[in-house]
């Protein structure tokens, strides 16, 4: 661990920022030593952090990653890269349902899944179990060809407890996630791009450039805006198709009450960049 605070938080400005002042939050898991496993303190953290955002306007887009190895000590071996590999398994010990059930409760998986705002996760190295399941609770998954993803919880006597049973399947489809959540075996990140599982693959050099590309342009959105669009999309998972489709006509045209659909409009049609309010 590099510091006391499990959480590193950076904000980093969004270029041309309508309304002014717009930052990506760009969240650090900072236990490097054990893989930026999920223990109480980080969990803490995670949850505290996504209320902070979700009342901060000035935040944008949130990008969640895991700390680089730190040098190891003369004549130890080196750490793996991590995303996150999973809960902390010590705190599993001895633990009883009642005991596990009110921690699991709450929980950062939901408090990510429930944020209005894009969410991005900055994989390099390990997303096992609870890691993959942060991964799953994003909004987009960027990651290495040098990254493995898996649920191994089968091998602890477990299965998925942060909602990635159906993450998974609602992303990947029945079949590949049965293999993956009954299997408990990784799939490296090339394999994790052509199922679908991530959005990109980019190189290790390139991972936060290529991140923050993407961020920049969810950022240059109209905040409200781009609510409305993630809870239209967000809706496909809740409902029926035909109530989702209706659900989606009325988020579209209450968006003709809307400032920026009538500063978007405008933008369009003199050439212009569209100066959002955000409402
Ligand atoms: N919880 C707690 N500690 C963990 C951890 C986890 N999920 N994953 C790794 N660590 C710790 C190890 O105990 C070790 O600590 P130590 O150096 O103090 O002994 C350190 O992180 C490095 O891990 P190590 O196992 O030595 O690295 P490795 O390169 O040999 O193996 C993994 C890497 C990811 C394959 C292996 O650590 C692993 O299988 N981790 C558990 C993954 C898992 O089951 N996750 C789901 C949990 S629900």
């Amino acid at each position: 661990m590099t510091g006391d605070n499990p959480l590193r938080i950076e904000h980093i400005p969004v270029e041309n920022s309508h309304p002014a002042g717009g930052v990506i939050a760009l969240w650090t898991i900072d236990r490097p030593d054990k893989l930026n496993s999920l223990n109480a303190e980080v969990n803490a953290a995670l949850m505290s952090a996504c209320d902070a955002a979700e009342s901060d306007d000035a935040v944008r887009v949130i990008i969640i990653t895991g700390a680089a190895p730190s040098t190891p000590p003369e004549g130890k071996r080196a750490k793996p890269a991590s995303f996150v590999a999973g809960a902390d398994i010590s705190e599993f010990v001895g633990k009883s349902s009642e005991d596990v059930r009110p921690i699991f409760e709450s929980n950062p998986w939901e408090a990510i899944w429930n944020l209005s705002k894009p969410t991005i996760a900055m994989i390099d190295g390990f997303a096992l179990g609870g890691g993959s399941e942060i991964a799953l609770s994003c909004d987009l998954r960027i990651a290495t060809p040098r990254s493995k993803f898996g649920t191994p919880e089968i091998n602890l006597g477990l299965i998925p407890g942060g909602g990635g049973t159906q993450r998974l399947c609602r992303l990947l489809g029945y079949g590949r996630a049965m293999e993956m959540v009954m299997g408990g075996e990784m799939i490296g990140g090339d394999e994790a791009h052509r199922i679908g599982l991530i959005n990109h693959l980019a190189e290790v050099d390139d991972l936060r450039d290529k991140t923050l590309d993407i961020a920049q342009n969810l950022g240059s959105k109209s905040p409200h805006t781009i609510r409305v669009a993630k809870a239209a999309v967000r809706a496909a998972l809740e409902q029926p198709f035909s109530a989702g489709v209706v659900h989606e006509r009325a988020l579209f045209c209450a968006l003709f009450d809307t400032a920026d659909k009538e500063i978007g409009v405008s933008a369009f049609i003199n050439r212009e960049q569209a100066e959002w309010k955000g409402a």
